[in-house]
């Protein structure tokens, strides 16, 4: 019968190793490494993880190749059609979809914990007024830490459960207040009448003096459906780099609104969730219809940094599944909000079809990603560009605090510590400064 193992032999010593393969629920086997060091006193070099697992997780399966993502076993594409943002965090959270009731206890819970301490909302006046919302998201969230330390006991998985809660209902509040202190609004309380995302979309842009005219005109269903298309799309997927960024800090037993905050941050670069606000960039970049076939060229000029934002991905290779599914809500958006308004919208299903066309993309496999289209339809949305990433980040926000609560209910936690190759200069004495060359 065949080994569930591994050889591995150090040809500069002779020294064998044999080394456990270990079978996942799905996917690709994965060495275990632990014992390396050990047994052949090496360790392994992977930069950007291109083959590394970082840890077990029951959370969210990804295959690439394929084209399929499951949150808990469910297909992306079912939970994108049949359920809401809430009841698909409940999902990652809890590992199961909600009953009716425990749906509405969630929904309940949730609307409890949505209103920001009044000494929080004052962090925003220390931020200019043209402060980046990513810089004020990490602060602002950091800064909850401040609030919920003392009494947090991270061993009590009930104090985890309401830690949890806490990010997810204060998150929308957090990020409309970023929004509406650039622009000099009010802040807007959170309502107990609205679902997760009508709230926020009036949090973000109901206005008090419009109150008794039509208060419910800034929430409207095709823009709410979109809304909890893209945040079911972009709640979770598993270990990428905000993620793994969460884990590691929670590793270390830091107060969990902390490592939200270092998610958010590690979220904000264009490689990862700045990528839809680097699209419309790009976009306004290239400007024109006509002048595409230079930016193509440009993309595929190896000398040439610039990059075609919102095509590509690490793990898709064949098709991004998120974009499919959003492909057609993009219409839908376009349709009833602006296609006709703004020329940035006929560049971006330009842009597509020429690249999707195109030998370099379609050889290396590069199409567009979940951030291409989520950006043009926030932008329709009348999101501003640079509120994208939190856009973002609140929906990513229920998968941090899932990998968080299933990291920490771990029995044998280990504090993140990856090894390195050391490239540096070897020992050597101190020099006096009198002695030094100072040519
Ligand atoms: N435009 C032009 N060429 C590209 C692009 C692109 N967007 N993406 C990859 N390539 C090329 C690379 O130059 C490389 O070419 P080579 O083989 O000749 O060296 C090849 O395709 C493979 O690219 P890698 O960088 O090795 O792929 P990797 O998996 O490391 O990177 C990434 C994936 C970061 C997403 C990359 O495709 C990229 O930068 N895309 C643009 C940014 C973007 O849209 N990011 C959003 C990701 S989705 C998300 O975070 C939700």
């Amino acid at each position: 019968m065949p080994k569930d193992t591994l050889s591995i032999k150090d040809n500069s010593t002779g020294n064998e190793a044999e080394l456990p393969l270990l079978n996942g629920a799905l996917g690709t086997p994965v060495i275990d490494i632990s014992t390396l060091n050990k047994d052949l006193g090496l360790f392994t070099y992977d930069p950007g993880f291109m083959s590394t697992a970082s840890c077990k997780s029951a959370i969210t399966y990804i295959d690439g190749v394929n084209g399929i993502l499951l949150y808990r076993g469910y297909p992306i594409e079912q939970l994108a059609k049949n359920s809401t943002f809430l009841e698909v965090a409940f999902l990652l959270m809890n590992g199961e979809l909600p009953s009716k009731h425990e749906l509405s206890t969630f929904q309940l819970e949730i609307n409890h914990h949505s209103m920001l301490h009044e000494a929080l909302r004052s962090f925003f006046d220390g931020f200019h007024y043209d402060a980046h919302p990513m810089a004020m998201m990490a602060g602002v969230v950091g800064s909850l830490s401040a609030f919920y330390h003392s009494e947090l006991d991270m061993e009590d998985p009930e104090h985890r459960r309401i830690s949890a809660m806490r990010m997810l209902a204060k998150i929308p509040a957090i990020a409309a207040a970023c929004y509406r202190h650039s622009v000099g609004w009010p802040f807007v309380y959170p309502r107990v009448d609205l679902e997760y995302c009508e709230n926020f979309l009036n949090m973000m842009f109901s206005l008090p003096s419009q109150k008794f005219i039509d208060q419910d005109h800034y929430i409207d269903p095709v823009a709410v459906k979109a809304l909890n298309l893209l945040f079911i799309l972009h709640a979770d997927h598993e270990q990428n780099a905000s993620t793994s960024t969460v884990r590691l800090a929670s590793s270390t037993g830091a107060n969990p609104y902390a490592c939200i905050a270092a998610g958010i941050s590690a979220l904000w670069g264009p490689a990862h969730g700045g990528a839809n606000e680097a699209v419309l960039s790009m976009l306004a970049e290239i400007g024109t219809v006509d002048r595409i076939p230079e930016f193509l060229a440009r993309a595929k000029d190896k000398n040439d940094p610039f990059r075609l934002m919102g095509f590509g991905h690490r793990v898709y290779k064949n098709f991004d599944t998120r974009a499919k599914i959003i492909r057609d809500t993009c219409y839908e958006v376009l349709e009833k909000f602006s296609k006709d308004e703004d020329p940035l919208f006929e560049l971006a299903l330009a842009l597509e079809e020429h690249a999707l066309k195109d030998e370099y993309f379609i050889e290396k496999k590069l199409y567009p990603n979940v951030d291409f289209y989520s950006g043009v339809i926030y932008k329709a949305l009348k999101i501003p560009v640079d509120m994208f990433t939190v856009m973002f980040a609140i929906a990513r926000n229920a998968g941090w605090v899932s990998h968080w609560l299933e990291m920490m209910a771990e029995p044998t936690r280990r504090i993140g510590r990856p090894r390195q190759l050391y490239t540096g200069v070897q020992k050597r004495d101190y020099i006096a400064i009198d002695d030094r060359f100072s040519g």
